[in-house]
């Protein structure tokens, strides 16, 4: 096919009524397919309904754990996140259901209390975040609803612009933070390379309580290729800087989403002031789920068959999203995209100005697509390019459907915008 940008005004408007036609087409089947959210699909939660079978509840302590009590988690608990993370299980709460959770409670523990003897964020005139982009809606959500400033930082190749990090970092005192999802990033798919991790643990910061939020959501959760994070505490112990780092992980997406259990890791600084903290707000978090949620998922070998279980569901729908991209904008460059080797998400650039118009034109079709705009602080995504796609919900049919669809929306619009 001729690209867009060789083809005259007529061969466009040409170009245009025959796409017009296939729309219409779509109107008509009255469709009705979501694309927007990250969520696995029946047969990925299917893989996990073994442990609804589970109904022990004593510890290999012998503790009754229908009971109050054990604040950070039960020690089985601890010692399979610290196989699959390679985390030292003395630096490891163990939480309830959610990381998300758990960040909102550490960042308004900051706000109120501030950590150890630093300014409480609350009573500062400014905090500043960091905020690589695009990336998690959620996340600048939590950091919006504080008030906080968030400055766009650009997803690099290697992770994120480290040249701009470390400039901000260095020169403004105001700037308290970043929230990184340092692997399979949501929604570019990004992996963060050693240097950046090692960046990150060296950098000076002018703020004494920065912190970094490394939300490890998809630690094991390739599609593609397995990759190899590098160690953020082992690069901070070099630097002794493990008090800024604030490391999330959760099994939301290894069994059941909101189901799971989720853990903080912090340094030795950390969890002590962390625990002080929990010991108002909880006697202790669903001790049964954590025990359930490890005689399911045994050690980190049995962990890792699962995710190549999720592996082999998602990659055919990852491959049906890449290669229908591939087929329809390889040689007509008005669409780019990320490939990524694991995660949920793929994500994709329009020309600029038209990513809301192309989600907008999507949902009049019946598809369902995350809300241009959420993948940037306070929804705002300043060149309106951004589309975020989640194929792992969707039928492979649903979402042949849906990226047919989604492709004819892309070449109309781009077509308008051309013709205007
Ligand atoms: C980067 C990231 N962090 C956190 C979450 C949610 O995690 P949880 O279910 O543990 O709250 C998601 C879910 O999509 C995510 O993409």
């Amino acid at each position: 096919m001729k690209d867009y940008s060789n083809m005259s005004k007529d061969e466009l408007i040409q170009q245009k009524n025959k796409l017009k036609e296939q729309y219409n087409k779509y109107l008509l089947e009255k469709i009705d397919l979501n694309m927007s959210r990250g969520k696995p699909c029946k047969e990925q939660l299917n893989l996990s309904n073994q442990l609804l079978n589970i109904n022990e509840y004593v510890s290999k302590d012998n503790i009754d754990l229908r009971n109050y009590g054990i604040l950070d988690g039960i020690d089985e608990a601890k010692e399979l996140f610290s196989d699959i993370l390679n985390i030292d299980k003395n630096n490891i709460i163990i939480g309830g259901n959610s990381t998300l959770n758990m960040i909102y409670d550490v960042i308004t523990r900051l706000y109120i209390f501030g950590y150890k003897d630093n300014i409480p964020w609350g009573r500062l005139n400014k905090v500043k975040f960091l905020c690589p982009v695009p990336g998690y809606d959620r996340h600048f959500d939590i950091l919006d609803k504080f008030g906080f400033e968030m400055i766009n930082i650009p997803i690099t190749k290697d992770g994120i612009d480290m040249d701009m990090v470390e400039k901000l970092c260095k020169e403004e005192e105001y700037i308290k933070g970043i929230i990184c999802v340092p692997l399979y990033s949501n929604p570019t798919g990004t992996c963060y390379s050693k240097q950046t991790v090692e960046r990150l643990a060296k950098m000076e910061t002018k703020a004494k309580d920065f912190k970094i939020f490394w939300d490890n959501a998809y630690a094991i959760h390739y599609v593609y290729k397995k990759v190899e994070l590098y160690d953020i505490f082992k690069a901070c112990k070099k630097y002794n800087t493990q008090d800024r780092i604030l490391y999330f992980f959760s099994t939301s997406k290894i069994n059941f989403p909101g189901g799971g259990v989720a853990i903080l890791a912090g340094s030795d600084n950390t969890i002590e002031d962390t625990k002080t903290h929990l010991s108002y707000q909880t006697i202790g978090y669903d001790k049964i789920n954590q025990l359930k949620t490890v005689k399911f998922l045994k050690n980190k070998e049995n962990t890792l068959k699962l995710m190549d279980k999720h592996a082999q569901i998602l990659k055919p729908k990852f491959d049906i999203v890449l290669n229908m991209l591939e087929k329809n904008f390889k040689d007509n460059p008005i669409l780019k995209w990320e490939q990524p080797l694991g995660g949920y998400f793929v994500s994709v650039d329009t020309m600029e100005g038209l990513a809301k118009n192309v989600v907008s034109m999507c949902k009049e079709l019946g598809v369902i697509l995350t809300q241009a705009g959420a993948t940037y602080p306070k929804r705002f995504d300043p060149k309106d390019t951004n589309i975020r796609l989640a194929p792992s919900f969707p039928t492979p049919e649903e979402l042949k459907k849906a990226m047919e669809i989604f492709c004819i929306c892309v070449k109309i619009a781009t077509i308008d915008k051309m013709l205007a």
